[in-house]
């Protein structure tokens, strides 16, 4: 049977601890959020961004833009933002409308205010075995879990489903910064469960409800679900078939409650890192 990795336990833990650093500073830190088009998962999202900040006192403006609106219209925002010595961060809610060339929006922010830790300079930081200003918000916060439970990194393999910006590709390189062997599997993989059957950390973030089984899974395994989807109740679920994998894994995160609060956690971290770097606390 698994140990239960409580990423809801863990982060509430470094809120409160956050949360107590921000009430001694007299000007407080402010997180923007940019946030195009009418994707009903981002509203939700960048909601629940903005009530935890709030909840922290970390400032939040939220600039909404309209599904149709223009590349210039949000590359002028990102200009505005990166020239506001009272914003911090910035974050642009992904996806975007198809109009919009992601790529260069995420490259206009400035590095410093970067709090998606997505901009290629700080990308090319952890690639380069550096420190970033800023890491994504998602694997820094599996790297916290792991931490949190004494899961040692080094020497493991590491085998991660799924390549994006946002999650494989940076986990990819923290976890071969922390000397893990790592292997990086995606949509064109061939004989995936023979590559996921020799993980000792397994990190799924395919977003693919029933996508592992448990016969994927080693005995002894730390199985990590980053992805979030539906059930056909309406109920969210994970890449993982949680109730098949659990008895053979050493440690699990639950869907909800696992990785998923530990993405807001790092994402109010890093709000309160680049503050501090800013004004060189
Ligand atoms: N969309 C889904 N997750 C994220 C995230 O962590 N950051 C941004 N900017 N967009 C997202």
């Amino acid at each position: 049977m698994a140990k239960l990795i409580e990423g809801k336990i863990v982060a509430k833990k470094i809120l409160e601890n956050l949360s107590d650093e921000i009430l001694f500073l007299e000007k407080k830190p402010c997180l923007a959020v940019i946030i195009a088009g009418d994707d009903a998962a981002s509203k939700i999202y960048v909601n629940s961004k903005k009530k935890k900040a709030e909840e922290l006192g970390i400032k939040s403006v939220v600039i909404e833009l309209p599904q149709n609106c223009t590349q210039q219209e949000i590359l002028e925002k990102i200009y505005t933002l990166n020239n506001d010595d009272s914003v911090n961060g910035i974050l642009v809610q992904l996806p975007l409308p198809p109009q919009i060339n992601a790529k260069e929006v995420v490259e206009k922010i400035h590095p410093l205010k970067d709090v998606d830790g997505l901009h290629p300079y700080n990308l090319g930081q952890i690639a380069a075995g550096n420190k970033p200003h800023a890491y994504p918000c998602t694997p820094k916060g599996i790297i916290r879990l792991l931490e949190y439970y004494d899961i040692s990194i080094a020497g493991k393999h590491a085998v991660i489903i799924g390549r994006s910006n946002l999650v494989g590709r940076p986990l990819s390189l923290m976890l071969l910064n922390e000397n893990a062997t790592v292997t990086v599997c995606h949509s064109k993989t061939k004989n995936l469960s023979q590559i996921t059957q020799q993980a000792d950390i397994l990190v799924s973030a395919a977003g693919q409800r029933g996508l592992v089984k448990a016969d994927m899974v080693k005995d002894g395994a730390v199985v990590i679900d980053v992805g979030i989807n539906r059930q056909e109740d309406g109920k969210l679920c994970g890449d993982v078939d949680f109730w098949g994998a659990e008895p053979r894994a050493s440690y699990i995160t639950p869907v909800p409650g696992g990785v998923g609060p530990m993405t807001i956690c790092s994402l109010m971290q890093n709000t309160f890192d680049l503050y501090k770097i800013q004004n060189k606390i």
